[in-house]
């Protein structure tokens, strides 16, 4: 089963960024959690993060054009704001795709409760920091499981 993690803007400052509200882990534990985690779960898996919109839709796509069963995105402040990742999750459709984030975004500002790429998604993770990533790989394992 092959599943890509991509990454928005900044999650690779984890363990610097705003530790109280991501954590006091780094980009790399995140990574290395995760790599763990797909080895035991025979995954094949591939992390990617960019800090630019246009960048992460091509990320999309490769889920299509490489043939990938599912995607994990944490797209980060483009969450709240990007028609084109919509659109790209829409593009890669029947993959599915989870929305991850590290924090509770509900629990936060108003612009955070707005998300504009969850229409496209099967589900949404969040609050449980890098657990977060670990949770969504558990759903969307067993959503491709069902699906085949
Ligand atoms: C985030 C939440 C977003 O609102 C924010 O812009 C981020 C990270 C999260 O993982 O909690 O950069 O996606």
């Amino acid at each position: 089963m092959k599943i890509i993690i991509i990454n928005g803007p900044n999650i690779n400052m984890i363990g610097i960024r705003e530790p109280e509200i991501y954590g006091s882990e780094t980009y790399v534990e995140l990574q290395n959690k995760v790599n763990d985690y797909c080895d035991s779960a025979n995954i094949d898996i591939k992390i990617v993060q960019s800090n630019s919109e246009g960048k992460l839709v091509d990320y999309l796509q490769s889920a299509y054009f490489d043939k990938y069963d599912g995607v994990i995105i944490n797209p980060a402040a483009y969450t709240h704001t990007s028609v084109a990742l919509l659109d790209a999750i829409k593009a890669i459709a029947p993959i599915p795709v989870i929305e991850c984030h590290l924090s509770d975004v509900n629990n936060r500002e108003d612009f955070r409760k707005i998300s504009f790429l969850r229409l496209g998604c099967v589900d949404v993770v969040s609050g449980l920091g890098i657990n977060s990533y670990i949770k969504a790989l558990d759903e969307i394992v067993k959503i491709i499981d069902v699906n085949n």
